[in-house]
């Protein structure tokens, strides 16, 4: 994979990850767990299949797909993150070794239609518009079947209001309004004109205070060419 230096300000939030992974899954973990399996087991990874997980952190995702014995690929920016990510594919007898790679998901690079699934977890609302879409547009060629996604948005609600005041500081969280439209209308439409339909939207609980969904795309065959 091509190697770029990493942008000021995206190495600034992996400097920022660096410092927070080793409490991570210690602060989030309970909640996640629960979001980290529902994740999983929206898509349909048997044995052996190819699974990319972009934005992949600590490989809370990575490692249910490991364990369901996939071969797996986390990509992250935070080599704090994927320090830990590491850790998991070890206890599970997986050297993570060419399995997780530091890049920025913006310019990650793979053959087309290497991966059966690709995934992207808690990673959107973290990201401007020009990587956002150019995530999208490499997960959408990067897939062979499906694409997932999870995020989720803070409510307008005063807790909401209160949280977003404390995340105003770290400049790449996405305001809870524009994500939560960005979610239920740019989205679908993003993915249909890259070739992709969402087949699925399941909401996630017990996000508190923020409000989750997942999105799943499935990529569209080129029609058949018809026999004349
Ligand atoms: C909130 S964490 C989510 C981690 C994991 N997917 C999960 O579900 O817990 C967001 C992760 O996205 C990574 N990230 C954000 N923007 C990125 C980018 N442009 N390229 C690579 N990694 C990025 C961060 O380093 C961080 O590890």
């Amino acid at each position: 994979m091509d190697l770029r230096p990493i942008p000021e300000k995206l190495q600034r939030l992996a400097d920022a990850f660096d410092r927070f992974a080793p409490r991570y899954d210690r602060w989030f973990g309970r909640i996640l767990d629960r979001a980290w399996e529902a994740t999983a087991a929206a898509l349909p990874v048997e044995p052996g299949a190819r699974v990319l997980d972009l934005c992949t952190g600590t490989g809370g995702l990575l490692d249910r797909f490991a364990a369901r014995g996939a071969d797996v690929v986390g990509v992250d920016v935070s080599e704090g993150m994927l320090a830990k990510a590491a850790e998991k594919l070890r206890a599970r007898g997986i050297d993570p070794e060419r399995r997780l790679i530091r890049a920025n998901v913006a310019e990650v690079n793979f053959p087309p239609e290497t991966f059966d699934f690709v995934t992207l977890s808690l990673g959107l609302h973290e990201m401007p518009t020009a990587v956002r879409r150019e995530a999208l547009s490499r997960m959408a060629r990067l897939t062979r079947r499906y694409l997932l996604l999870f995020d989720y948005y803070l409510p307008a609600s005063l807790p909401g209001r209160v949280l977003q005041a404390l995340l105003a500081p770290w400049e790449w969280f996405e305001t809870p309004s524009f994500l939560r439209h960005y979610l239920w209308a740019d989205l679908p439409r993003e993915l249909k004109e890259l070739g992709l339909e969402v087949v699925e939207v399941r909401r996630v609980r017990g996000l508190f205070p923020g409000q989750g969904a997942i999105w799943i795309a499935e990529k569209r065959k080129a029609a058949e060419p018809h026999p004349t």
